[in-house]
């Protein structure tokens, strides 16, 4: 179900409008569907429902409080890399117990909290990490559950930039020094270890990697001999952005995580982010000027690339579309840009859109996962506000910064 699209030339989110909104609230802003989340999280969950996975909801991917308030209802977990996304899914009201510490770079501080606050699981990429750990439990009397992320290398055909599992990438350990670090650890009389971790990148649609690694896993697991209590299988699941790219086949996937934990007791802990977010929201923008140049239409938005970073940092494919659709089209070379200076701030080039005016609407799509996330105030631009819609209902859970905050140091 699509609770973002079309209706008689309306862009309407669920029941409302989206132009209706724009005379509440200020452009850009994200708009978010609460009805799509849930039934994307309900999606993933009942796809893996015979694994009875914990769910973590990859924090970074949007942090917005409401928005894990959400999940939290839902039965959501967390997985997070740094202590304000520890914080922020404990404020959530998200159970220390569902969540799971990932990241490359942990400090001492960020390793303090989270034994503190009893989360699940600390995935570790290193033996000095495990080192680490294992003396800062000493110190506060401690036994922390450890997991260790695999390298495994097997990569995702994903953009390169997004890509994790590779030799050649910063994560985890390769299966040698995985396997040796589990000998190690024995002796690291403060440290539990639970789990073995895996994540190989992010906007991945086909289900070939993830199969792969399974079987990486599976080698690893008979190898060493170790009952895992977890088996974190971490992130990745893409969506469809564009026509061109095809959707994950999540069933196929799930069918692979069903036989690979025949026989086994490990508790399955999967950490999606784009795919439960991901087409949750939209960025509602202005066009300020339409400026022909050469043989091009430049649709100047008020949005920028320090609203949504993913089109310069990646070359992601949004696509565009207006709050109200006219019959007539504007055919030509069309570029969708931002106000800010440089070149790499373009959201979208395209032949044909439909007929718009300087004062007109449009909405960037897909922009729920690492959209808000990844904003910053680049050109002393405030983080702009997001707002979340429920049915007929609308309510801001993010106040656009105010100028006044940006300007006083
Ligand atoms: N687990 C770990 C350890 C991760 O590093 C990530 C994402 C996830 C889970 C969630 O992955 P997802 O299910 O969302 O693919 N900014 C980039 C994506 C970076 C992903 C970083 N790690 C983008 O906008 O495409």
């Amino acid at each position: 179900m699509d609770y973002i699209k079309l209706r008689k030339n309306n862009l309407c989110v669920e029941n409302i409008s989206a132009l209706s909104l724009t005379k509440k609230y200020k452009t850009p802003f994200y708009c978010y569907s609460l009805s799509q989340l849930k039934s994307n999280f309900d999606n993933f969950s009942n796809s893996f429902k015979s694994a009875k996975p914990l769910v973590c909801f990859s924090v970074k991917c949007n942090s917005n409080l409401s928005i894990l308030k959400e999940l939290k209802k839902m039965g959501s977990g967390a997985d997070v890399v740094s202590a304000g996304e520890l914080l922020k899914a404990l404020r959530a009201g998200i159970n220390p117990k569902k969540i799971v510490f990932s990241g490359v770079g942990k400090t001492v501080e960020e390793i303090e909290l989270a034994i503190k606050k009893r989360v699940l699981l600390i995935n570790m990429e290193s033996e000095n990490e495990a080192i680490l750990i294992n003396k800062v439990s000493g110190k506060m009397s401690k036994t922390t559950s450890v997991g260790i992320r695999l390298n495994p290398n097997v990569t995702g055909k994903t953009n390169k930039k997004i890509s994790t599992g590779s030799k050649e990438d910063k994560f985890g350990l390769n299966k040698n020094d995985f396997t040796i670090l589990c000998k190690k650890i024995t002796k690291m009389k403060n440290l539990k270890l639970e789990g073995i971790s895996v994540h190989i990148g992010s906007q991945i649609t086909s289900t070939k990697p993830f199969k792969k690694v399974l079987n990486v896993i599976n080698k690893l697991i008979n190898k060493t001999k170790i009952n895992f209590k977890f088996i974190d299988l971490g992130g990745g699941m893409g969506i469809s952005y564009s026509n061109k790219e095809k959707e994950l086949n999540l069933s196929q996937y799930a069918e692979f995580v069903k036989k690979f934990i025949k026989n086994k007791k490990a508790k399955i802990i999967f950490e999606p982010g784009r795919f439960i977010a991901a087409n949750t929201s939209i960025l509602i923008s202005k066009i300020i000027y339409i400026k022909k140049s050469n043989n091009k239409n430049y649709i100047i938005l008020d949005a920028g690339m320090n609203d949504l970073m993913r089109p310069a940092l990646y070359n992601a494919h949004h696509k565009i579309i207006p709050l109200k659709k006219n019959s007539r089209s504007i055919i030509g070379n069309i570029e969708f840009v931002g106000p800010i200076c440089e070149s790499s701030d373009k959201f979208l080039s395209q032949r044909n859109f439909s007929k718009v005016r300087e004062g007109d609407y449009v909405a960037i799509t897909n922009v729920g996962a690492y959209g808000i996330s990844l904003a910053s105030n680049y050109n002393t631009r405030p983080i702009v506000a997001e707002i979340l819609v429920n049915g007929s209902k609308h309510k801001l859970i993010k106040k656009r910064q105010s100028l006044e905050s940006l300007i006083n140091n």
